[in-house]
């Protein structure tokens, strides 16, 4: 005879079984992510590469959850991390990690790699780093990957149905048009020619990876560039901003915000949502006590005048609470700052989201 335990237990099975079949199509349609881009959204591609740019040695990742450097831009988790926690998947790997393999295909992936830039020339100071044009080759790569494992089909609707971030253009300025004075293209173009020639190649970039399937596409625009420790150290004046590069996001942003209205125009659909990181970074700026940073000029890891100069490494200052500061070294967000623009990317408003925050999309798309 059967006890009553066992009869609980077999009710509870019944149950799992019940629930578990409701749930399974759920399950499948926990959504792939990719990530294109620089160094803001890097998690260690160019760990693999003979570069300059890399963040493989402490104090990087001193607060990641194994306080290991891993090649990610922060001491801890960076942009793309946060979304994929908010998405409820496992982070992506790099693309170039060996563990990319087998049913970790079908999280997704991360293509992008400090240094690079819209612009082939941008960049090719840090030697050997992936392009955008090649992350893109990589993407279509993995895409045959995954239908080996999966088919063909099903592949068309994983991509399709995947959330796609690109971060990428900052480094057209920093590292290219303002990298030293009388730069190649600084001679060829004013910076108002300048800023339009690098949104239509950033436009060709984009169709492409709608060619290759991406349906929804969060693109992020500069933050204020000339407000990094970096800028602040070796081009401003009593801790203002520098201006040709302030000038620079001023004009990017707004041109970036309407190319990808003009692309959801052509192809009727809300493929791009931009991310106002400007908007977002210059909230911090403002006021840095209402997000919990005691300061957003000095970077928490550097040397010199705002920790601005030079690159972080174990020999340099390193502030002790990290949380406290809006920058982690001269040019990039610490990991609370990158948990507080997830936020913002998840639920706020359209002065932060255009035409919608994540949440609605994610809404949104459950619906389909
Ligand atoms: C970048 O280089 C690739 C490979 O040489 C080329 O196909 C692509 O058109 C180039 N892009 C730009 C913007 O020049
Ligand atoms: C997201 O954006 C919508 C529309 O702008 C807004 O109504 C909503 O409050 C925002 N937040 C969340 C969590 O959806």
């Amino acid at each position: 005879m059967a006890s009553p335990p066992f009869q609980t237990s077999w009710l509870a099975l019944a149950l799992v079984v019940a629930l578990g079949m409701t749930l399974a199509p759920r399950t499948e349609a926990a959504r792939a992510f990719f990530v294109f881009g620089d160094s803001l959204v890097d998690n260690g591609n160019n760990n693999y590469l003979a570069t300059t740019a890399r963040a493989d040695s402490p104090p990087y990742g001193i607060d990641y959850p194994t306080h290991q450097p891993t090649g990610r831009f922060s001491n801890g988790f960076n942009i793309p991390d946060f979304i994929s926690q908010e998405i409820g998947s496992e982070p992506t790997l790099p693309y170039l990690s060996p563990e990319l393999r087998g049913q970790r295909l079908l999280v997704g992936a991360n293509f992008a790699s400090a240094g690079i830039g819209v612009l082939n020339d941008t960049g090719v100071q840090f030697i050997n780093v992936i392009r955008m044009y090649q992350q893109l080759e990589y993407f279509q790569q993995h895409q045959r990957r995954v239908a080996a494992l999966i088919g063909p089909e099903r592949t068309k609707k994983l991509v399709n149905q995947a959330l796609v971030l690109i971060t990428v253009g900052g480094n057209d300025f920093v590292n290219n048009y303002f990298l030293v004075p009388y730069s190649a293209r600084s001679r060829q173009y004013s910076l108002s020619n300048y800023v339009p020639y690098v949104i239509s190649e950033y436009k060709k970039l984009l169709m492409r990876l709608y060619d290759l399937g991406a349906r929804r596409v969060l693109v992020t625009g500069t933050g204020p560039l000339g407000c990094v420790p970096a800028e602040l150290a070796t081009r401003s004046r009593n801790g203002q901003c520098a201006a040709e590069l302030q000038q620079a996001s001023s004009l990017y942003n707004p041109q970036l915000l309407q190319m990808l209205k003009d692309l959801n125009k052509k192809y009727k659909s809300q493929v791009f949502i931009g991310a106002n990181t400007q908007q977002m970074h210059n909230d911090f700026i403002t006021n840095p006590q209402a997000y919990g940073f005691i300061t957003s000029k000095v970077a928490c890891c550097g040397q010199g005048p705002y920790n601005g100069i030079g690159l972080c490494t174990m020999a340099s200052t390193l502030c002790t609470n990290r949380d406290q500061y809006a920058f982690w070294d001269p040019f990039h967000p610490s990991q609370k700052a990158n948990r507080l623009i997830v936020q913002q990317i998840m639920t706020g408003s359209t002065k932060y989201m255009d035409p919608m925050n994540l949440s609605s999309i994610m809404a949104l798309d459950s619906r389909l």
